[in-house]
């Protein structure tokens, strides 16, 4: 009886820290008017015991440019891994556009994964092969067209990203940009219907990540799409953003309409699209 009533007690303390832990946190994935690319359900990730997301509800808009920010080590790109079926959720579900990951099969999960294009950090060149080669690489892999067909799209891709003349190049004879830029236009062949962005901006000076922020804008305006990008720079927010989450702690904390948020009235969100010092998000 008296261990009973002990452990009653421990578990309203430790319901009371989690909701003191989850203060900030004042928007519970609501789902986006638009609809819904994909969403999260209450999704649980743990590496050991390192908890990394902790009950993540979160809805991705269809044909906006939404983007992820939060925190260093807040889970941004674990979440990228879930989208595509590379990490599965401890609880929780994953939906793109009304399948869910987890629970495809491989061979369904194959197929989903052609809904994609994602450019990781550094662009993820093939280095052995030069521009033109990795900018048809998904299209000679991935799809039946023959050489004069796919020659006529990855020329388009090539002169869309700005690199029409740097076909012949080697990744490294590239600058970081160049190579974002290639990475981009590869993610691109295949007219996937989401587009993954893991930090495109990182690495960059701030007048190349504004040019690859308008070339993001200019090429969603013209495919559509769902377009995801994951940073920590609120200015490449405030440029592209349609619709935005902050994530922390494995939750967010607040999305929606990047303009409600840059208004937002939350602490936290504040504190972080401000960039300031001062506020609930220290050191830890
Ligand atoms: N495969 C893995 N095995 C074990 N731990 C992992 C694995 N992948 C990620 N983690 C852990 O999950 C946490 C979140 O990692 P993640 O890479 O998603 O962070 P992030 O938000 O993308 O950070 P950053 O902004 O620095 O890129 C980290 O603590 C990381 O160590
Ligand atoms: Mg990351």
């Amino acid at each position: 009886m008296a261990v009973e009533e002990r452990s009653e007690a421990g578990d309203a303390a430790q319901l009371e820290a989690e909701a003191d832990e989850f203060r900030y946190h004042t928007g519970e994935g609501r789902p986006s008017e638009a609809g819904d690319a994909i969403q999260f359900i209450d999704v649980h990730k743990a590496f050991g015991r390192n908890k990394v997301l902790r009950g993540l509800n979160m809805g991705l808009p269809e044909d906006q440019i939404s983007m992820i920010i939060g925190p260093s080590g807040t889970g941004k790109s674990v979440c990228i891994k879930h989208m595509v079926g590379l990490m599965y959720p401890d609880e929780g579900d994953v939906i793109v556009h009304g399948q869910s990951v987890p629970s495809l099969p491989d061979a369904e999960l194959f197929e989903m994964r052609k809904k994609f294009g994602v450019l990781f950090q550094d662009g993820a060149l093939f280095g052995s092969m030069n521009l033109y080669d990795n900018v048809a690489f998904p299209l000679r892999h991935h799809s039946e067209k023959g050489e004069d067909e796919i020659s006529h799209i990855v020329h388009r891709r090539l002169r869309e990203v700005g690199l029409a003349d740097a076909h012949d190049k080697m990744p490294n004879e590239l600058s970081g940009g160049m190579r974002k830029r290639a990475g981009f236009a590869r993610a691109l062949v295949l007219e996937p219907q989401i587009v993954l962005f893991d930090e495109p901006d990182s690495g960059l000076d701030p007048v190349r990540t504004a040019l690859l922020c308008e070339l993001i804008k200019e090429v969603h305006a013209e495919n559509g799409g769902c377009y995801v990008v994951i940073t920590h720079d609120i200015m490449s927010a405030r440029r592209v953003a349609n619709h935005l989450s902050v994530l922390w702690k494995g939750r967010i904390v607040q999305s929606g309409p990047a303009q409600e948020l840059f208004e937002s009235e939350n602490p936290f969100v504040r504190q972080f699209l401000s960039g300031e010092s001062a506020g609930p998000l220290g050191m830890e």
